[in-house]
């Protein structure tokens, strides 16, 4: 599956991506803000490559960037933690190379598999949430127009050891055909 945007393609992932892939992923203001450790060199980005490449129960887009041809992030369509028997349910999450925030990327991303999804006519609903301190991601969820649901207490481990709060926010398919018109 593509999908194709003004300055995006996202597509799945591929061997060749691993470089361009290790090279956002070592970064030490990408990962914690998702939740995971920097990666230290390219064997840590080849074991969560191959697991993009092979999953059966998540879709992992990578980002590609039309004008240069790079991979600088992936936004991913996962099972819902916090809906895990409605299977017409699904959880986005995303992350992007520094070097690219605050272009509307990741919005213009989000947009686009929010759209795919749901185009099937069959699905209910998309989830999305973000970490308090993780404002920018808070900004890309508003901008899709999520509805905010509360803040799900001492819910995700980060790496470090710290249990965090999440902050989580939901679409229905009335609320996309609502904002549609
Ligand atoms: C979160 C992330 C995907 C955002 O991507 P992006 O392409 O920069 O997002 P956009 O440009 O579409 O929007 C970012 C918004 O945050 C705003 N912003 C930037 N810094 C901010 C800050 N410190 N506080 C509040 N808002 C901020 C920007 O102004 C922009 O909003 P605007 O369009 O209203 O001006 C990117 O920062 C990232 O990958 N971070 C690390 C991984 C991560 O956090 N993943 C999400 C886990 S839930």
């Amino acid at each position: 599956m593509i999908l194709e945007t003004n300055r995006l393609l996202l597509r799945p992932f591929q061997q060749k991506d691993l470089q361009d892939f290790y090279d956002y992923a070592k970064h030490p203001d990408v990962g914690p803000h998702a939740g995971w450790k920097p990666h230290e060199n390219l064997a840590d980005s080849q074991e969560i490559l191959n697991i993009f490449m092979t999953s059966t129960t998540d879709t992992i887009f990578a980002i590609v960037l039309k004008e240069n041809n790079k991979v600088i992030g992936s936004v991913g369509i996962h099972p819902d933690n916090h809906r895990p028997k409605i299977p017409s349910c699904k959880m986005l999450g995303y992350v992007l190379s520094a070097d690219y925030w605050g272009q509307g990327i990741m919005t213009e991303a989000a947009r686009a598999v929010i759209d795919h999804l749901f185009s099937d006519k069959s699905f209910a609903l998309v989830s999305c949430a973000h970490f308090p301190f993780n404002q920018r991601s808070k900004r890309v969820i508003e901008k899709c127009g999520f509805v905010y649901e509360g803040c799900f207490r001492h819910a995700y481990p980060l790496h470090n050891g710290e249990i965090v709060d999440e902050c989580c926010y939901s679409m229905t398919r009335e609320d996309y055909l609502h904002a549609k018109v």
